[in-house]
């Protein structure tokens, strides 16, 4: 079997590797470029990160299977696309994928099934807005209601941030028409966790939780990133939490039955848990980012049997590690998520453990005929490499993740020293 999969970063190269170890697939080819290929990764080196490229490549490659990454494309309806030419793709249609690329779609969606989340109001104009801001108080959240690379979503702590906000969204457009509209929401405070599930025929079949670690520096101080560090299982999970997830998660299946989505492939429900109590923040429809580097290396199941599962509309079988631990750093580059350089030649990942997994989330093969080896890999991202370990428990795998970020290096290589650190305050 040949599978190719849409996007090129850490997730996907995880994604690619775990559909590796059934013996049916022969090649996994990335859409675009990731420096972590092999003979039996292939970049497939689009021109264009487009539907219209994706096509061409598909009229002259035998696939048999596509697999969706970014939520960009299923926003734009490329599974539709896919299945309306024959061609076997994982992931939801478009309708499906609003509950990530609309969050009023999502919140009413929310609010209707009764599944618990923040209160909000929606405003499609500056100055109604304003006036919305007067029945949350401070902070108060501001979010475009549609995708915007996760940059869409303000914190605001005073009238000040907020106005501007506002501004930069309905003046400025800064957002363009992605920002046509907004959800403005109640602020809640407490931890995040992650779950990742499949669907399949309305059903939900969760994987184990994770924790994503998205502000840049240690202390979750500075400015939101696409994350830069997760573990699995979420430290703080606890069997009340587990039970809350289970209610929230039959809302979902009874909302996805009732308002016939059709929905297959990946559903990440964003949870935030605020004194005990479980909210979902947020739907993502597609493998989470750094979650996948985490999630699928713990997995007992095959990966493809999961998909090739809930494609059929089939029960789906996953079967998680319940004895370990999986965490990962993520290298970035410096001034990652403002400004970074890149082409940075990369080193030592040769000299890093044989059990230690290194993803990588943005990197470049280039050759150089007078060096030796010719295939040199250098930096080509903000997030550069997932450093990941799996060990019998947190502490081991934080050991293991950093004794060998120190094996590894760049120019300009930057990451967090406390992922995994335990916070005292997070326990319920
Ligand atoms: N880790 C968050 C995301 O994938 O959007």
């Amino acid at each position: 079997m040949n599978i190719l999969i849409i996007g090129n970063g850490g997730r996907e190269h995880a994604i690619a590797e775990a559909l590796l170890k059934n013996k049916e697939t022969e090649r996994v080819y990335i859409s675009t470029h990731n420096g972590g290929a092999h003979e039996r990764i292939i970049n497939a080196e689009l021109p264009n990160n487009d539907i219209a490229s994706i096509d061409k490549f598909l009229a002259k490659t035998q696939i048999d299977l596509v697999i969706v990454g970014p939520e960009r494309f299923l926003s734009e309806g490329i599974i539709d696309h896919l299945e309306a030419k024959g061609i076997k793709a994982f992931g939801p249609r478009k309708s499906a994928a609003r509950l990530e690329s609309s969050k009023a779609f999502a919140k009413e969606f929310m609010e209707k099934y009764q599944i618990p989340t923040a209160k909000y109001l929606r405003y499609d104009n500056y100055m109604t807005a304003l006036s919305g801001l007067l029945e949350f108080g401070y902070p108060v959240v501001i979010k475009a209601d549609g995708l915007c690379g996760g940059k869409g979503v303000s914190i605001c702590q005073n009238e000040k941030e907020a106005v501007q906000a506002l501004t930069d969204i309905f003046h400025n457009r800064i957002f363009g028409d992605q920002g046509a509209e907004i959800v403005m929401e109640q602020f809640l405070s407490g931890f995040e966790a992650s779950l990742l599930c499949f669907v399949s025929g309305n059903k939900i079949y969760p994987f184990d939780t994770a924790m994503d670690y998205k502000k840049i520096y240690d202390n979750d101080l500075g400015p939101n990133t696409g994350g830069v560090g997760c573990i699995s299982p979420n430290p703080y999970w606890t069997p009340d939490l587990d039970q809350q997830s289970n209610e929230i998660i039959r809302k979902i299946e009874q909302g996805l039955a009732e308002e016939n989505l059709g929905f297959t492939g990946i559903l990440f429900i964003g949870y935030l848990v605020e004194n005990g109590k479980l909210y979902v923040l947020e739907f993502n429809t597609r493998f989470g980012d750094p979650e996948t580097e985490v999630l699928l290396p713990r997995l007992k199941s095959d990966l493809l049997t999961n998909i090739m599962q809930a494609i059929e509309g089939k029960p789906v079988e996953l079967d998680f590690a319940d004895n370990n631990v999986a965490m990962t750093t993520i290298l970035v580059s410096q001034g990652y998520p403002g400004k970074y350089e890149t082409g940075y030649e990369i080193s030592g990942l040769d000299l890093v453990d044989p059990d230690i997994l290194v993803y990588h989330n943005g990197t470049k093969q280039i050759i150089d005929a007078n060096s030796d080896p010719k295939v040199k890999v250098v930096t080509n991202g903000g997030r550069v490499l997932s450093v990941v370990a799996v060990k019998e428990n947190l502490a081991a795998a934080r050991q293991a993740v950093y004794t060998n970020i120190d094996k590894i290096h760049f120019d300009n290589m930057s990451y967090r020293m406390d992922i995994g650190k335990i916070i005292d305050n997070y326990k319920n």
